[in-house]
Protein backbone atom coordinates (compact mmCIF):
# COMPACT_ATOMS: atom_id res chain seq x y z
CA UNK A 1 0.00 0.00 0.00
CA UNK A 2 1.68 3.11 -1.06
CA UNK A 3 1.08 6.55 0.89
CA UNK A 4 1.56 10.00 -1.12
CA UNK A 5 3.96 11.60 1.83
CA UNK A 6 2.75 14.77 3.06
CA UNK A 7 5.07 18.02 3.50
CA UNK A 8 3.06 20.50 5.74
CA UNK A 9 4.68 23.68 6.63
CA UNK A 10 2.92 25.12 9.92
CA UNK A 11 3.86 28.67 9.88
CA UNK A 12 2.53 28.75 13.43
CA UNK A 13 1.75 32.92 14.49
CA UNK A 14 4.72 34.33 11.49
CA UNK A 15 3.80 35.81 8.60
CA UNK A 16 1.44 38.44 7.91
CA UNK A 17 -0.82 38.19 4.80
CA UNK A 18 1.81 39.98 2.17
CA UNK A 19 4.71 37.93 3.57
CA UNK A 20 2.71 34.86 3.06
CA UNK A 21 1.70 35.50 -1.00
CA UNK A 22 5.36 35.94 -0.93
CA UNK A 23 6.37 32.75 0.45
CA UNK A 24 4.05 30.82 -0.91
CA UNK A 25 5.58 32.89 -4.77
CA UNK A 26 9.10 31.90 -3.34
CA UNK A 27 8.18 27.90 -2.05
CA UNK A 28 6.03 27.96 -5.83
CA UNK A 29 8.92 29.15 -7.43
CA UNK A 30 11.95 26.97 -5.85
CA UNK A 31 9.53 23.87 -6.33
CA UNK A 32 8.74 24.35 -10.05
CA UNK A 33 12.58 25.22 -10.97
CA UNK A 34 13.54 21.63 -9.69
CA UNK A 35 10.43 20.09 -11.91
CA UNK A 36 8.90 19.12 -8.78
CA UNK A 37 6.46 16.14 -8.83
CA UNK A 38 3.14 16.88 -6.94
CA UNK A 39 1.92 13.21 -7.25
CA UNK A 40 4.98 12.42 -5.79
CA UNK A 41 4.76 14.73 -2.48
CA UNK A 42 2.30 16.91 -1.13
CA UNK A 43 2.50 19.79 -0.28
CA UNK A 44 0.46 21.94 2.15
CA UNK A 45 1.27 25.20 4.40
CA UNK A 46 -0.28 26.06 7.20
CA UNK A 47 -0.90 29.03 7.78
CA UNK A 48 -2.52 32.42 10.44
CA UNK A 49 -6.47 32.67 9.37
CA UNK A 50 -5.66 36.20 8.10
CA UNK A 51 -3.41 34.81 5.39
CA UNK A 52 -5.66 31.92 3.82
CA UNK A 53 -7.79 34.56 1.53
CA UNK A 54 -4.62 35.61 0.10
CA UNK A 55 -3.42 32.12 -0.38
CA UNK A 56 -6.24 30.96 -1.90
CA UNK A 57 -5.86 34.26 -4.22
CA UNK A 58 -2.64 33.38 -5.07
CA UNK A 59 -2.59 29.47 -5.39
CA UNK A 60 -6.23 29.98 -7.86
CA UNK A 61 -4.16 32.57 -10.36
CA UNK A 62 -1.26 30.95 -10.76
CA UNK A 63 -2.88 27.44 -10.77
CA UNK A 64 -0.31 26.27 -8.08
CA UNK A 65 -0.25 22.71 -6.62
CA UNK A 66 0.64 23.62 -3.27
CA UNK A 67 -2.66 22.84 -0.73
CA UNK A 68 -3.16 24.80 2.71
CA UNK A 69 -4.82 25.53 5.88
CA UNK A 70 -5.44 27.00 8.98
CA UNK A 71 -3.64 26.17 12.24
CA UNK A 72 -7.11 25.42 14.38
CA UNK A 73 -11.02 25.64 14.02
CA UNK A 74 -13.57 26.09 16.22
CA UNK A 75 -15.93 23.00 17.83
CA UNK A 76 -19.18 24.94 17.04
CA UNK A 77 -20.60 25.10 13.55
CA UNK A 78 -21.65 29.28 14.28
CA UNK A 79 -23.10 31.22 16.49
CA UNK A 80 -21.80 33.69 19.60
CA UNK A 81 -18.29 32.23 19.87
CA UNK A 82 -16.09 35.55 19.70
CA UNK A 83 -12.86 35.18 18.17
CA UNK A 84 -13.29 31.76 16.88
CA UNK A 85 -13.41 30.22 13.22
CA UNK A 86 -16.02 28.09 12.06
CA UNK A 87 -15.09 24.91 9.79
CA UNK A 88 -17.50 26.22 7.26
CA UNK A 89 -15.26 29.39 7.29
CA UNK A 90 -12.31 27.64 6.15
CA UNK A 91 -13.72 25.27 3.55
CA UNK A 92 -15.31 28.64 1.77
CA UNK A 93 -11.58 29.28 1.84
CA UNK A 94 -11.00 25.91 0.09
CA UNK A 95 -8.50 24.98 2.74
CA UNK A 96 -7.43 21.18 2.39
CA UNK A 97 -5.93 20.83 6.16
CA UNK A 98 -7.18 21.87 9.85
CA UNK A 99 -4.05 21.61 12.40
CA UNK A 100 -5.93 20.20 15.51
CA UNK A 101 -4.71 19.60 19.09
CA UNK A 102 -1.24 21.08 18.31
CA UNK A 103 1.27 21.00 21.86
CA UNK A 104 1.62 24.53 21.86
CA UNK A 105 -2.63 24.58 21.73
CA UNK A 106 -2.82 21.71 24.32
CA UNK A 107 -0.76 23.69 26.46
CA UNK A 108 -1.35 27.10 26.00
CA UNK A 109 -5.17 26.94 25.75
CA UNK A 110 -5.80 24.04 27.45
CA UNK A 111 -6.99 21.86 24.66
CA UNK A 112 -8.10 18.51 25.84
CA UNK A 113 -8.05 15.09 23.73
CA UNK A 114 -12.11 15.46 23.84
CA UNK A 115 -11.67 18.95 22.27
CA UNK A 116 -9.11 17.34 20.07
CA UNK A 117 -11.64 14.93 18.69
CA UNK A 118 -14.50 17.62 18.72
CA UNK A 119 -12.07 20.11 15.97
CA UNK A 120 -11.20 16.69 14.15
CA UNK A 121 -14.57 15.93 13.49
CA UNK A 122 -15.20 19.85 12.82
CA UNK A 123 -12.77 19.96 10.10
CA UNK A 124 -14.02 16.25 8.95
CA UNK A 125 -17.93 17.69 8.63
CA UNK A 126 -16.62 20.88 6.49
CA UNK A 127 -14.73 18.48 3.58
CA UNK A 128 -11.20 18.79 5.42
CA UNK A 129 -8.40 16.69 6.84
CA UNK A 130 -7.27 17.56 10.33
CA UNK A 131 -3.82 17.00 11.25
CA UNK A 132 -3.89 15.34 14.49
CA UNK A 133 -1.63 15.92 16.88
CA UNK A 134 0.12 13.97 19.53
CA UNK A 135 3.55 13.50 20.96
CA UNK A 136 5.02 13.37 24.62
CA UNK A 137 6.75 16.04 27.07
CA UNK A 138 10.55 15.10 27.65
CA UNK A 139 9.32 13.55 31.23
CA UNK A 140 7.26 10.59 29.82
CA UNK A 141 10.02 9.76 27.72
CA UNK A 142 12.46 10.29 30.40
CA UNK A 143 10.06 7.81 32.31
CA UNK A 144 9.67 4.86 29.21
CA UNK A 145 5.68 5.87 28.96
CA UNK A 146 6.28 7.50 25.61
CA UNK A 147 4.67 5.18 23.31
CA UNK A 148 1.74 4.18 26.24
CA UNK A 149 1.14 8.17 26.27
CA UNK A 150 0.80 8.37 22.85
CA UNK A 151 -1.31 5.69 22.09
CA UNK A 152 -3.82 6.99 24.67
CA UNK A 153 -4.33 10.30 22.94
CA UNK A 154 -4.88 8.78 19.54
CA UNK A 155 -7.46 6.07 21.32
CA UNK A 156 -8.96 9.74 23.16
CA UNK A 157 -8.99 11.56 19.87
CA UNK A 158 -10.24 8.98 17.78
CA UNK A 159 -13.03 7.96 19.93
CA UNK A 160 -14.77 11.29 19.24
CA UNK A 161 -14.66 10.65 15.48
CA UNK A 162 -16.66 7.79 13.58
CA UNK A 163 -15.46 4.35 11.80
CA UNK A 164 -16.51 6.04 8.99
CA UNK A 165 -14.35 9.37 9.10
CA UNK A 166 -11.86 8.57 10.98
CA UNK A 167 -9.53 7.12 8.35
CA UNK A 168 -9.66 10.52 6.17
CA UNK A 169 -7.81 11.91 9.19
CA UNK A 170 -3.72 12.76 9.15
CA UNK A 171 -2.12 11.83 12.30
CA UNK A 172 0.89 14.08 13.44
CA UNK A 173 3.46 12.55 15.99
CA UNK A 174 5.22 15.47 17.60
CA UNK A 175 7.35 14.82 20.47
CA UNK A 176 7.16 18.14 22.35
CA UNK A 177 10.70 17.94 23.37
CA UNK A 178 12.02 18.45 19.78
CA UNK A 179 9.91 21.38 18.47
CA UNK A 180 11.68 24.56 18.01
CA UNK A 181 14.38 22.92 20.31
CA UNK A 182 16.88 21.25 17.41
CA UNK A 183 16.76 18.63 19.60
CA UNK A 184 15.34 16.03 16.38
CA UNK A 185 14.42 12.58 17.47
CA UNK A 186 16.38 9.88 15.85
CA UNK A 187 15.02 8.51 12.95
CA UNK A 188 14.47 5.04 15.45
CA UNK A 189 12.45 7.06 18.07
CA UNK A 190 10.04 8.45 15.25
CA UNK A 191 9.58 4.95 13.86
CA UNK A 192 9.22 3.64 17.15
CA UNK A 193 6.18 5.64 17.95
CA UNK A 194 5.07 6.21 14.15
CA UNK A 195 5.01 2.23 13.94
CA UNK A 196 2.85 1.89 16.94
CA UNK A 197 0.14 4.54 15.96
CA UNK A 198 -0.42 1.97 12.99
CA UNK A 199 -0.67 -0.62 15.00
CA UNK A 200 -3.11 1.11 17.20
CA UNK A 201 -4.92 2.20 14.31
CA UNK A 202 -4.88 -1.36 12.65
CA UNK A 203 -6.66 -2.51 15.82
CA UNK A 204 -9.36 -0.01 15.84
CA UNK A 205 -9.99 0.29 11.82
CA UNK A 206 -8.64 -2.64 10.30
CA UNK A 207 -5.14 -3.68 8.76
CA UNK A 208 -6.23 -2.15 5.40
CA UNK A 209 -7.28 0.94 6.72
CA UNK A 210 -4.67 1.68 8.93
CA UNK A 211 -2.04 1.15 5.83
CA UNK A 212 -4.23 3.87 4.31
CA UNK A 213 -3.75 6.68 6.85
CA UNK A 214 -0.78 8.83 6.75
CA UNK A 215 1.55 9.41 10.09
CA UNK A 216 3.91 12.29 9.96
CA UNK A 217 6.77 12.99 12.05
CA UNK A 218 7.06 16.66 13.45
CA UNK A 219 10.05 18.40 15.80
CA UNK A 220 13.35 20.11 14.28
CA UNK A 221 12.81 19.03 11.04
CA UNK A 222 15.39 20.28 8.26
CA UNK A 223 16.81 19.34 4.74
CA UNK A 224 19.81 18.37 6.54
CA UNK A 225 17.59 15.64 8.54
CA UNK A 226 14.46 14.73 6.87
CA UNK A 227 15.57 11.88 4.43
CA UNK A 228 16.45 9.89 6.91
CA UNK A 229 13.00 9.95 8.77
CA UNK A 230 11.44 9.40 5.50
CA UNK A 231 13.05 6.22 5.02
CA UNK A 232 11.40 4.92 7.86
CA UNK A 233 8.60 2.88 6.89
CA UNK A 234 5.83 4.59 9.44
CA UNK A 235 6.84 7.90 8.29
CA UNK A 236 4.36 9.30 5.47
CA UNK A 237 5.54 12.89 5.63
CA UNK A 238 7.04 16.09 8.14
CA UNK A 239 5.14 18.61 9.85
CA UNK A 240 7.45 21.37 9.91
CA UNK A 241 7.68 24.30 12.19
CA UNK A 242 10.67 27.18 11.67
CA UNK A 243 12.05 25.67 8.69
CA UNK A 244 8.97 26.05 6.54
CA UNK A 245 9.19 29.92 7.21
CA UNK A 246 12.25 29.88 4.81
CA UNK A 247 10.41 28.89 1.29
CA UNK A 248 13.89 27.64 -0.21
CA UNK A 249 14.76 25.40 2.87
CA UNK A 250 10.95 24.15 2.72
CA UNK A 251 11.59 23.50 -0.94
CA UNK A 252 14.32 21.21 -0.01
CA UNK A 253 12.88 19.41 2.98
CA UNK A 254 9.76 18.77 0.44
CA UNK A 255 12.32 16.82 -2.41
CA UNK A 256 13.57 14.91 0.23
CA UNK A 257 13.48 11.95 -1.93
CA UNK A 258 16.28 13.29 -3.87
CA UNK A 259 18.54 13.63 -0.71
CA UNK A 260 20.83 10.83 0.26
CA UNK A 261 20.03 9.83 3.21
P1 LIG B 1 9.63 22.81 14.57
O1 LIG B 1 8.05 22.78 14.88
O2 LIG B 1 9.83 22.18 13.21
O3 LIG B 1 9.99 24.26 14.58
O4 LIG B 1 10.29 22.02 15.64
C1 LIG B 1 7.26 21.67 14.53
C2 LIG B 1 5.82 21.91 14.95
O5 LIG B 1 5.58 22.42 16.06
O6 LIG B 1 4.88 21.61 14.19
Amino acid sequence: MSRIPLMAGNWKMNLDHLEATATVQRLHWALQDANFDYDKVEVAVLAPFTDLRSIQTITDADNMSIRYGAQDVSVHPDGAYTGEISARMLAKLSCSYVVVGHSERRQYHGETDMEVGEKALAALGGGMVPIICVGEALGIRKAGEHVAYTLAQIDAVFSELGPELAPRAVVAYEPIWAIGTGEVATPADAQEVCGAIRERLAELYGRETAETIRVLYGGSVKSANVAAIMAEPDVDGGLVGGASLDPEEFARICRFGEHVA
